[in-house]
Parts: structure tokens; C-alpha cells; sequence
């Protein structure tokens, strides 16, 4: 989603704003722009499409100055055009923003009557129409952001430079993450700790409703009421933004890769292999819990999913999982001697953190398990869980997904000891199985090479169905998630058993059908159903054990995994699922790290 940058340099800033973009890029854009100020004057350009297309038009008209702004747009309110590309411009000021100004149509209304000229779609011109009408009222840049602060609503994060202010940006947060960078002689604002990594080692994350007055000299933060707040500084690795794909083609195909050794990291972390007891936090305990929600978006709601399994299955603890988006408009009951979990990479999806602020208060203990820690689910839940999955670039999420089920798994195995389900003995005896995942995930990953031949074999295809019973069916939902993302292949998970209630329908002897079926106490109910597939011509693809696949005669295509333990499964069947679709998305010659129309970290509802 949107990207901001915003520097007061020492030397020409364009470059450097145009390399922070890249960085930024991650995060899913479909237009991109940078405005500086040379000898007082604002200018700007911006181009519709990857960067190289803004690089190619600031090398043909380029931009000079050591005071600037930048931005990747994500659009929502107007196409990806140039002209609803930001930065936004009226009068003396520019804005880079991301978020929504929901209350953008009335302010509209409101400075269209006043005979403002709008040349834009976008919500975000609002701001800087606001800006120049209180500049022209004769208030200082200062006092002007503070007026048009206050009559904006929604949730947004902005950076703001004006005309003939060589040594001022201005700031805000509410919603969305920002933060400044502390320079010597330099200062700096931008959406994430990668976007300013290079750039500087100390960040201030602006909190909640804060905006802050940037100058070279230093910053000075306020809060929501305009007082000055003073805001702890926290040091980054320069070296946080050196993510490359290590000689892979795709960071997804990186990321892919690195499963095994992260989930071995994961388990380290959390001590899995020590006689010692987990390493969990004091206050994650389950005695007592009568109910747990865990609430998530995309990929991190169907580790929910499949953890609800585990939560029930292992703990006997009854679990609701919840879409964020849908959660809290429902005015939902919650458990008040529950607990509520809240799962995202990127700490920052906006639907989510809504999620949790609406649960505050009403359950006994708000935890997330997130990959950013210093994100705002991370910050404004009581105990964050990290995910040690590292930067995930690949706009498909991959290795978050495994690293998310392995902290849903070890919560499941507290909660099974917490409740009086798992003795010492059976506990030692899950770890031992555990620890053995991250070899089977390695041994998975060694079917590439048959798994690209497969997916070559359904890349043609207009639609795919993915099957799977018990925690294979949330796995079939993200194998569908997945395979659409990327590949743009119309993919749909089902629950096996549901096939003929309907996606029965669509099978001919054109649609691939993946059957996700480990050799399990549900695998003759799967073969059940694959059989109802093949009665009507469908393509089958089985994925299973050696044994699962011998077992199946007359399908179209098999693919024999290594055998792992039921309730493991899942951790190990979702590599060959990912590069499924990855190898689908090469045949098919797709964006594979920047899908079409898809963000990373989703910052808007
Ligand atoms: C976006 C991403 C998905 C991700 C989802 C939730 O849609 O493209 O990969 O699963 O957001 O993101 P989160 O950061 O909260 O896990």
C-alpha cells in the first residue's frame, strides 16, 4: 500500500527519495511521484507504473534540490493515472499521503464553493487545498497543518513540504504507521523502518494522532491535542534494508526456500527443543480461558484457521475465527474470560488493528502474533508474539504463513498443558515430532522440479479447485489464495466434503483439481470425494505420502510428499502448495513479487 518518504538532505535529495521508493516498492503501487524544492520552488513528477518510469522521466526532466517528499501510490479513490499520482499540489504546498480522508466529499463540496480547482480523483488533493486556503488566510506552514489536521478524518499518515521552506516537513499519523529519522544535519520521515534504514540508525515511530515539525536541526513531536510529546528514539540496523533475493530469481522463491531454516529458528526461539518448558511469556496462560478468537486478514486468517484445529483438537479449547474486516461491525459477543489473538505480518493491516482496538476491554487478554515488533498491533497489544520469519518482500505471503502456524502451534501446545490435556510425557513427545518438521519441509522443497512440470500442466487453465478435509481445508483455501494472487489462475478452495454442493458443477475435463490428502483418519473420506471428481472427468492432482498416492489408481497426476504426522501436516504440505502457484505464476509470466492490484501491508479498510 501507499509508500511516503520525506527528506531535508544535506546534498540533492532526488536520488536518494527515488532509492527509498524502491524500497518501498514491496508494499504494492501502481504509480509513483517525488516533488522537491530548488531555490524555493516546488516541483514535481510523477509517472503511472513501476519506478523505472518515473527514473526514466527524471532523467529527461530532472528534479534538483536537497528538501523533498516521495511517494508510491496504491490507489483507492481514482485510477492510476498521472495526474491522480502524488504528490498533490495546491498552491505553496505539496503532500505525500497514505490512508483515506473520509470525510474527503464534504471537504470537496466545501472548497469547490470556495472556487478551488480541483485536478485530481483523490481524496488526498483535499489536503493540500485546505493547507493553501489557510495559507493564504495568513497562517505560517505550522499553523496551517494544525487547521487542516484538525478538520481531516479517517485514517491516514502525510508528510507535507511547502514552497520557499527549504528546511521544513511536516508530519502526521493517525491510523496509518510513519515514522522520522534523526540525521546529523538531516532529518527524515517514511512509512517503514526499510525505507529509512540507509539513511539514518535513529527512528521515532510516531504514535497515535501525533504530527510532527521537521527542520535539520531536530524534530518536534505533538500529540493529537497539538502539545508536545517527547517520543523515545529506537536504533535500526542500517543493514535492515539490505533485503536481496540472494541470487534467487524472486523474493517469493527466496522466501519459499528459506522455510525450513526459519521454522528451525522459530522453535529455537521459543525453546522447543529444551527440557526447560516453552519460552512464553508470563502472562500467556490459558487456565481459565473459556473461549479464544483469533482474527486475521488473508493468509494470517487461514493460519487462524488452521490453528483452530489444533486449539481445539490438542487443548480442547473452543476457538471463533474471525475475519478483521467483518469483526467488529458485527457487534460481536465476546468471551470475557477469553482471550483474543490478533495474527499479521506486517502488524500494520488496518482492519486488524481496528479488530484489536475493538477488543481491548472486552476479553481478558489481548496477544498478537505479528512479524514487525515494532509495528502498531505489536505495540498496542499486551503481549506481542514475534514470528522470526524476517522481511517477507513477496507481496504472497509464504514464510509468515509457516512461522505464523508454528506460534498458533506452540500457543495450541500451552494452552493443551495450560487446560490439563497434555502431560509432561505427551508434551516432550509433540516437541520431539515438532523439531522434526523443519527436515520435512526440506525434503518437500526437493519436488520443485516436479512441481514446476505440474504447474506447467495447469497454467492453461481458467479455473482450479483445491479439496482438502480437516486441516487440509484451510490449507486448500490458502493454496487457492495463492495460486490466484499470483498466477491470475480463478482458483477456489473447498472443504472436500462441501464438493458436492455446488463446485461439483464446475468439474469438467478442463479444471485441474488439487486434492490435499495426507495418509490420515480422514483420507478415505477425501478419496471419497476425488473419486466423485473423476467421475465427471475432473483433472485430479493428488498431493499425499508415498502410501496415500500408491493407495490412489487412476489419477490424472500424484505427488508424493514426505510422510509427516497428521497434526503436523499442514506446516510441511504448504511449501508444495506455494510453489504450485509459483511456478504457475513463471509459465504464466506474471509479476510474481508485485501482483497486479495486491499490497504487502494493507493500510486502509
Ligand atoms: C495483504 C497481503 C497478504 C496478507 C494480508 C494480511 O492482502 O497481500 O499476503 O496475508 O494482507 O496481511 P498481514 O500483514 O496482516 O498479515
Amino acid at each position: 500500500m501507499c509508500g511516503i518518504i520525506g527528506i531535508l538532505g544535506r546534498h540533492e535529495v532526488a536520488p536518494v527519495i527515488l532509492e527509498a521508493l524502491r524500497r518501498l516498492e514491496y508494499r504494492g503501487y501502481d504509480s509513483a511521484g517525488i516533488a522537491t524544492l530548488h531555490e524555493g520552488l516546488l516541483e514535481r513528477r510523477r509517472a503511472v507504473g513501476k519506478l523505472h518510469n518515473l527514473s526514466d522521466l527524471l532523467v529527461t526532466a530532472p528534479l534538483r534540490g536537497r528538501a523533498g517528499i516521495g511517494h508510491t501510490r496504491w490507489a483507492t479513490h481514482g485510477a492510476a493515472t498521472v495526474g491522480n499520482a502524488h504528490p498533490h499540489r495546491a498552491g505553496r504546498a505539496a503532500v505525500v499521503h497514505n490512508g483515506i480522508i473520509e470525510n474527503f466529499r464534504a471537504l470537496r463540496a466545501e472548497l469547490t464553493a470556495l472556487g478551488k480547482g480541483f485536478e485530481s480523483d483523490t481524496d488526498t488533493e483535499t489536503i493540500v487545498h485546505l493547507i493553501d486556503m489557510h495559507l493564504s488566510q495568513g497562517l505560517d506552514p505550522r499553523a496551517a497543518a494544525a487547521a487542516t489536521l484538525a478538520r481531516l478524518e479517517g485514517a491516514f499518515a502525510l508528510c507535507l513540504l511547502f514552497e520557499g521552506e527549504e528546511n521544513l516537513l511536516i508530519a502526521a499519523r493517525r491510523g496509518s504507521p510513519l515514522a522520522v529519522g534523526h540525521g546529523d544535519g538531516e532529518a527524515f520521515v517514511g512509512s517503514d523502518a526499510i525505507a529509512l534504514a540507509p539513511l539514518t540508525e535513529q527512528i521515532t515511530y510516531l504514535e497515535e494522532g501525533d504530527w510532527a515539525v521537521l527542520t535539520r536541526e531536530g524534530a518536534e513531536i505533538f500529540d493529537a491535542t497539538g502539545a508536545p510529546v517527547s517520543r523515545g528514539q529506537v536504533r535500526i540496523e542500517r543493514g535492515a534494508a539490505q533485503v536481496d533475493k540472494s541470487g534467487y530469481r524472486h523474493f517469493m522463491a527466496k522466501e519459499i526456500a528459506e522455510q525450513p531454516a526459519l521454522l528451525g529458528a522459530v522453535l529455537e526461539a521459543y525453546r522447543v527443543g529444551s527440557s526447560q518448558g516453552l519460552a512464553l511469556p508470563a502472562e500467556i496462560s490459558f487456565a481459565g480461558c473459556e473461549r479464544l478468537v483469533l482474527v486475521a486478514c488473508g493468509t494470517a486468517h487461514y493460519a487462524c484457521h488452521v490453528a483452530k484445529y489444533w486449539f481445539e483438537q490438542i487443548a480442547r479449547l473452543p476457538v471463533e475465527i474471525e475475519i478483521a474486516s467483518e469483526f467488529r461491525y458485527r457487534d460481536p459477543v465476546l468471551p470475557e474470560r477469553g482471550m483474543a489473538i490478533f495474527v499479521s505480518q506486517s502488524g500494520e493491516t488496518a482492519d486488524t488493528l481496528a479488530a484489536l482496538r475493538y477488543a481491548k476491554g472486552k476479553v481478558a487478554r489481548v496477544i498478537s502474533v505479528v512479524n514487525v515488533p515494532t509495528s502498531s498491533i505489536a505495540r498496542e497489544s499486551e503481549v506481542a508474539l514475534p514470528i522470526h520469519a524476517g522481511v517477507e518482500v513477496g507481496v504472497a505471503s509464504t514464510k509468515a504463513f509457516t512461522c505464523q502456524l508454528a506460534v498458533l502451534l506452540i500457543l495450541a501446545l500451552r494452552a493443551a498443558a495450560d487446560r490439563g490435556h497434555l502431560s509432561p510425557e505427551a508434551m516432550m513427545a509433540r516437541l520431539a515430532e515438532l523439531r522434526g518438521v523443519p527436515a520435512l519441509m526440506a525434503e518437500a522443497l526437493l519436488l520443485e522440479d516436479q512441481l514446476a512440470i505440474l504447474s506447467s500442466e495447469i497454467a492453461a487453465a481458467q479455473d482450479v479447485l483445491f479439496l482438502g478435509r480437516g486441516q487440509m481445508y484451510p490449507l486448500a483455501l490458502e493454496g487457492a489464495l495463492k495460486l490466484k494472487e499470483i498466477s491470475y489462475i480463478h482458483a477456489e478452495g473447498y472443504a472436500a466434503g462441501e464438493l458436492k454442493h455446488g463446485p461439483i458443477a464446475l468439474i469438467d475435463g478442463e479444471v485441474p483439481v488439487i486434492v490435499l490428502a495426507p495418509r490420515d483418519a480422514l483420507y478415505d473420506k477425501t478419496m471419497s470425494n476425488m473419486q466423485e471428481v473423476m467421475a465427471r472427468n475432473g483433472l485430479v492432482l493428488l498431493f499425499s505420502d508415498a502410501e496415500g498416492c500408491a493407495d490412489a489408481e487412476g489419477i490424472w497426476r500424484s505427488l508424493a510428499l514426505p510422510t509427516v504426522a497428521p497434526w503436523l501436516a499442514p506446516l510441511v504440505y504448504a511449501l508444495p502448495v506455494q510453489l504450485l502457484a509459483y511456478h504457475a505464476a513463471l509459465a504464466r509470466g506474471t509479476d510474481v513479487d508485485q501482483p497486479r492490484n495486491l499490497a504487502k501491508s494493507v493500510t486502509v479498510e
